[in-house]
């Protein structure tokens, strides 16, 4: 009640009991808005006094029911390969019967349809939320597959059903093919969400509205082709209607364009669920829920690693929080993937993933050491041009680095810019992009001589590869701080 004036200074004052003509008991009323979206169920408000300590129910509302809890919400988009001519759209609906998508003049695709239960969240010793106090159905999640599509253009669609009603009909570009001339995406990680009233969560990343509108501008400019979000993705963490939340809020964005994500510890991490990291940092989920509304061109149920070509990149997307160690099943595959890229349809080659290997931010767990030990010669070997991680909140950008030594400083060109050599190879270049909503991480005055540009801001990676350069720019909060750097 502390943001209504007029509860605070007992403006609308009520008697509710008189003795002997005077009043003996009286009322404040006061009011509060909230932001909900459509999670299907009915929803009531419960007022407590008393705070987070000692709460004490002092009233409830009737329960308020959504007008169309089957309504089709949230459509997000991915690809499925590298060709650009097709798309795959994931929706949630209170419905389970198929829907379908109407795209591209004419063109009819019916859903898949899937949900998880409580049964499928993860537990320990430990008791989590997901299968305790932070259950919430998700509904149904749709899915499907729009084809036949040319890449690097633009179709419109929609998705639902004549039960339960239509989304709007929505503009969408392709990516372009792979081996093609030309890319422009945005990376970023750790987002999570912002709530868009005044109400307290379990878990709030202050940036993420901020982020996304910017990220929307530019998708709105036809400046964007498509997004990677790599790990740390909503935060839900075991309180599972906060996924419509997020859903809801990367809206804009995805679906427009392709949203392409890797897995992090808040996503999959739990005591004796067979993540490398046995913290309970997915309160529960184990990578079920974020598997099912973010379907990634993978191989299998939990092994959250693949590859996409887009334009002249080659991107290699791992999962930290499983096995990476040598001769796993996800380190055999990296090392098949990366040492089987054409350079010649692909210049660039990205690696990404959650957990970084270089940050002056922390001190390193053990299993972190123990990555950067078993991947890392990969990269060098494979002559990795760019290495992409979140899970620490702030940007950091390294020199061509190898084993913590410096094998190349970019040089400055006329404009300022950085410009690392990428015809004389020597080293990958590292950067930490966990800057789009968490709480920022401050940096400590523990400078490395690796680490050339630290920004501890709200913001995001924007990126334009061509077939000879890689053009990089951190876009950071109101946009009163850029940092250029290529590789040539
Ligand atoms: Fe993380």
């Amino acid at each position: 009640m502390k943001n209504d004036p007029n509860y605070l200074s007992c403006k609308k004052k009520e008697c509710k009991t008189f003795q002997n003509g005077k009043c003996a008991v009286s009322t404040c009323s006061g009011s509060l808005q909230f932001h909900v979206v459509n999670i299907r169920s009915d929803i009531e408000f419960v007022f407590f006094s008393g705070g987070f300590v000692e709460p004490c129910l002092v009233g409830r509302s009737t329960p308020v029911s959504f007008a169309n809890p089957k309504r089709p919400l949230y459509g997000h988009l991915s690809s499925i390969d590298s060709t650009g001519t097709s798309m795959r759209l994931t929706w949630v609906s209170g419905d389970k019967e198929p829907q379908q998508i109407q795209y591209g003049n004419g063109k009819t695709v019916a859903s898949a349809v899937t949900t998880f239960s409580q049964d499928d969240m993860c537990s320990s010793a430990l008791p989590s939320p997901a299968k305790d106090f932070g259950w919430h159905d998700p509904g149904y999640i749709h899915s499907a597959l729009m084809t036949g599509l040319k890449p690097s253009s633009t179709f419109s669609y929609r998705y639902g059903s004549g039960w339960v009603g239509w989304s709007e009909q929505i503009k969408f570009s392709t990516p372009p093919a792979g081996g093609s001339d030309e890319l422009r995406f945005i990376a970023f990680g750790d987002m999570g969400k912002t709530p868009l009233d005044a109400s307290e969560e379990h878990y709030i990343q202050p940036g993420a509205l901020s982020v996304i509108k910017a990220i929307a501008n530019d998708v709105n400019s036809n400046n964007v082709n498509s997004v990677f979000h790599i790990g740390d993705i909503s935060y839900a963490t075991g309180f599972l209607a906060e996924w419509d939340y997020f859903l809801h809020l990367i809206n804009p964005v995805a679906s427009r364009i392709s949203y392409m994500t890797a897995i992090g510890n808040h996503e999959r991490d739990y005591i004796d669920s067979g993540s490398v990291y046995v913290t309970p940092d997915s309160g529960g989920e184990c990578g079920v829920p974020y598997e099912t509304y973010f379907p990634m061109p993978t191989s299998a149920k939990d092994k959250p690693w693949y590859s996409i070509e887009q334009g002249s990149v080659h991107f290699t997307v791992i999962s930290t929080e499983h096995d990476w160690s040598e001769n796993s099943e996800q380190y055999e595959w990296v090392q098949k993937d990366m040492a089987s890229v054409n350079r010649q349809k692909t210049p660039w080659l990205i690696f990404m993933g959650h957990r970084p290997m270089y940050t002056t931010n922390h001190g390193f767990l053990p299993s972190e050491n123990k990555f950067m030990e078993a991947v890392e010669p990969l990269l060098l070997e494979n002559k990795v041009d760019l290495v992409l991680f979140g899970h620490v909140h702030n940007y950091e950008r390294t020199c061509s680095l190898f084993q913590n030594e410096c094998k190349a400083m970019p040089a400055k060109d006329k404009n300022g810019v950085d410009t690392y050599d990428g015809r004389n190879y020597s080293a990958p270049v590292h950067a930490v992009i966990g800057m789009a909503g968490f709480t920022l991480d401050k940096f400590s005055s523990n400078v490395k001589s690796w680490s050339l540009k630290r920004i501890s801001e709200f913001g995001y990676l924007r990126a334009h590869a061509t077939r000879n350069d890689l053009n990089l720019e951190v876009s950071v909060y109101m946009l009163m701080f850029q940092s250029h750097y290529s590789i040539r």
